[in-house]
């Protein structure tokens, strides 16, 4: 059985989950980046999955571009893996679904993986003393997707539309509540104003 998992990762947390994924099936990985400039991408593999990062509540672009291109040969069992900085937000299974039923294909396993938020480094919030408890559960939930994806098991997690709504509404609020240093260009500036002195030195060592 041919297995392949296309990814895209920013900083890191979706190449971790997709290198995992991958050792595990024994699966090609394949970087979304390094195919972005093909017209079409063809997938033969007889499962196919795709991993990255979700970005305000959908997919990044990079992936939108690379999903308009991408075209099956076969009945592939198709599984997405998307990595978020914060439980429950999500919606992109389910648009990830209606992408493929365009290409007459469908969404056969779908799961998130709450991981660091890239969004905003990490402020005294307490996120450092409990890393190894955080860690523990993201490799217990990629382990749990990993014997998923093994056994074939067709299963989209719930991302109730109301739910993952307000916590968007979350998410968004505490980007301007949270003071650090923001990943985002346009925000740069007013959150760099107030790094904690903890950030800054970490920031400049
Ligand atoms: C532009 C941008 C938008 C994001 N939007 C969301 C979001 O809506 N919900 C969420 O939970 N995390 C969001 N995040 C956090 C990332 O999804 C999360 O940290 C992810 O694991 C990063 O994966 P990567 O290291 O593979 O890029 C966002 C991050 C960026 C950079």
């Amino acid at each position: 059985m041919k297995h392949e998992i296309y990814y895209f990762s920013g900083t890191g947390n979706s190449l971790y989950a997709a290198e995992k994924i991958a050792f595990n099936l024994n699966a090609e990985l394949i970087p979304v980046a390094s195919i972005a400039d093909s017209e079409k991408i063809i997938i033969t593999a007889d499962s196919a999955g795709f991993v990255f990062p979700l970005y305000y509540q959908g997919l990044p672009v990079v992936m939108m571009e690379f999903f308009d291109k991408i075209e099956f040969t076969n009945e592939s069992y198709v599984f997405a893996v998307v990595t978020r900085g914060l439980a429950p937000t999500g919606g992109v299974l389910n648009k990830m679904n209606s992408i493929l039923k365009n290409r007459n294909m469908k969404l056969d396993y779908g799961a998130y993986v709450t991981m660091p938020s890239n969004f905003f480094l990490p402020v005294d919030k307490g996120v450092e003393k409990n890393y190894d408890k955080f860690n523990l559960k993201i490799d217990r939930k990629i382990s749990a997707i990993c014997s998923d994806l093994r056994k074939g098991n067709k299963r989209i997690e719930f991302e109730p539309v109301f739910f993952y709504m307000i916590s968007g509404i979350k998410y968004i609020f505490q980007i301007w509540i949270q003071p650090g240093p923001c990943l985002m260009p346009m925000i740069n500036v007013r959150a760099a104003e107030h790094v904690p002195a903890s950030v800054s030195e970490k920031i400049s060592a």
